[in-house]
């Protein structure tokens, strides 16, 4: 049985922060560069790791859900195909159970109700030379007919996935079991702007649970933010403005700091969640920076969805790594 380790979390954070305190606010630097390109994909929008350091990757143009292995990046797997145009978000719910969110998009538009959310079971999952030798176990949990645009995941407790959908600004809460939803939040942060002002029309995007909170990046107002799990219609706490274009991001150093994806400029911004200070952290590896997740085990990597410029106007998606300079 899966159980969320949220005690063992903020344990293991104290333990850190105490043991650690000259380096308490310490940075990481990291060198990128290219882990794999995926052809069929202009570009990657999410990630998730397997507990053996596999990366499961999706991407808005393309339905098939790719795996990637850092010891072996190529060939790519193309593990399974969902009957929508694109993929977004994806979180891991018990040991290699994933769902991801799939739907009709093109460009930041998504069909209306073509919002659905499959469970993809890979515990029997076996690839070789880039090749399914054993499928996964895949379902459909729900169709979500009256969301706007469901775009990131995360895990809230054993039987419940929170997704925000930055078309209608609020973040919807799912149980696996029934495939029942209901609202979580719609604070005013999470809205988005009005395209008529030039905004993209996206507002909450990546959400992560750390502790007891819900953060949570609001890409056209710019934000970083969070909310408490206890009390989720109290208003939002803004920890960072004027981030840009801030898409998905992960926490790191033991949840002190978050990595939010700028995608755009090539950078990622590195918010100190307690200073509620930024960094730009740059590199020619991070054009259309979507996504970041941490990888497993002892290492600081970090793995980065985007895209790498082709001929002419042309990009393909693009999975960076981030490995910390000594
Ligand atoms: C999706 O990518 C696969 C290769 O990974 C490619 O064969 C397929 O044509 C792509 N689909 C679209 C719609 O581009
Ligand atoms: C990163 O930032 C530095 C300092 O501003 C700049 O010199 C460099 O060109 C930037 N690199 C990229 C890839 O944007
Ligand atoms: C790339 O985009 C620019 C600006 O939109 C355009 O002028 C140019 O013709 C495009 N190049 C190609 C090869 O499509």
């Amino acid at each position: 049985m899966f159980i969320k380790p949220l005690f063992l979390l903020a344990l293991a954070s104290v333990l850190e922060t105490t043991l650690a305190w000259p380096f308490r606010h310490g940075h990481l630097d990291y060198s990128f560069s290219t882990l794999t390109t995926i052809p069929g994909t202009q570009t990657l929008e999410n990630l998730a790791i397997r507990d053996n350091g596999d990366i499961l990757v999706t991407s808005v143009s393309n339905n098939t859900l790719y795996l990637v292995s850092p010891q072996n990046p190529s060939p790519v797997v193309s593990v399974v195909d969902f009957p929508v145009l694109g993929l977004l978000g994806i979180a891991e719910l018990g040991k290699d159970i994933f769902y991801v969110i799939g739907s009709d998009i093109s460009g930041v538009a998504v069909a209306p109700g073509t919002n659905k959310v499959w469970k993809v079971d890979l515990t029997a999952f076996k690839s070789s030379n880039g090749a399914v030798i054993e499928p996964p176990d895949v379902s459909l949990v729900a169709k979500v007919p009256d969301a706007g645009t469901l775009n990131g995941m995360t895990v809230l407790d054993q039987y419940h996935l929170l997704l925000s959908d930055s078309q209608l600004g609020q973040v919807v809460e799912l149980d696996v079991r029934t495939g029942q939803y209901s609202k979580f939040s719609n604070d005013a942060t999470m809205a988005p702007l009005s395209s008529d002002d030039g905004n993209l029309g996206i507002g909450v995007n990546g959400i992560h649970i750390f502790g007891r909170k819900l953060y949570f990046t609001s890409l056209d107002q710019g934000l970083f933010a969070s909310i408490n799990l206890d009390c989720p219609t109290d208003p939002a706490e803004i920890i960072a403005r004027d981030l840009g274009v801030a898409d998905d991001f992960a926490f790191t150093n033991g949840g002190r700091t978050a990595l939010i994806a700028n995608n755009g400029p090539f950078t990622l911004t590195e918010v100190d969640i307690s200073r509620e200070s930024l960094r730009l952290i740059n590199s020619t590896a991070l054009q259309r920076a979507s996504a970041v997740a941490l990888s497993k085990g002892p290492g600081k990597t970090i793995y980065v969805t985007g895209a790498e410029s082709t001929i002419g106007n042309d990009t393909i998606g693009r999975l960076a790594i981030g490995v910390p300079k000594h």
